[in-house]
């Protein structure tokens, strides 16, 4: 369960330095290796999309949205999910999540793509995708590679490189 004294809210400018100082922290200095983040330094992320939990008015957990096209077609590219290493399990990853995709969903978007472990994405709409039907610009583990259809047939059409939308 979550606290009850955390905030959950859009992410501003000013939350950068406090946000990429928690990815530091989950994920050290390699993160920058990865073909998800090759994906995210195309283009910026869409702010009013990636929400963060404030705990007595410190940063606690971050997850950033990034619009992308696969092929012709746009859609979402979800990461990174992040949660202070002592607040772990606690409830705050699960609850950004919810609230990601439903606001994906409540804006028309039709498909959320991320690398991540399926066993956590799946309860939120995660499944994984045919193998060789969209691709990353570095490798990646195809058990991996999850999208969440948002709309009815909309992963069927997809085929290709992501890349970061510019907007
Ligand atoms: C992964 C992460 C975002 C989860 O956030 P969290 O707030 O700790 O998780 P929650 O409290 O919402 O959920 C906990 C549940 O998820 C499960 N879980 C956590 N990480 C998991 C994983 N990688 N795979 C499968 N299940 C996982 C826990 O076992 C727990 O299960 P339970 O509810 O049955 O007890 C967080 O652990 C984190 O920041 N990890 C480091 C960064 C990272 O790996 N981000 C994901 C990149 S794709």
């Amino acid at each position: 369960m979550t606290s009850d004294n955390s905030v959950t809210r859009s992410e501003h400018p000013s939350d950068h330095p406090h946000i990429e100082a928690l990815h530091h922290a989950a994920f050290g200095p390699g993160a920058r290796a990865r073909a998800a983040f090759r994906v995210r330094e195309q283009a910026p992320h869409d702010l009013s999309l990636s929400f963060l939990t404030a705990l007595n008015g410190a940063i606690i957990a971050s997850v950033r949205m990034t619009p992308v096209l696969v092929g012709a077609t746009e859609g979402l590219f979800l990461g990174p999910l992040v949660v202070d290493p002592p607040r772990k399990g606690c409830g705050y990853g699960k609850a950004l999540m919810r609230r990601a995709v439903a606001e994906a969903a409540e804006r028309g978007w039709s498909f959320v793509i991320l690398v991540g472990d399926e066993p956590y994405y799946a309860p939120f709409g995660f499944k994984r995708l045919p193998p060789g039907q969209v691709a990353l610009p570095g490798p990646v583990d195809p058990a991996r590679l999850l999208c969440a259809e948002l709309e009815p047939g909309a992963v069927a059409g997809l085929s290709g490189m992501i890349t970061a939308a510019r907007r």
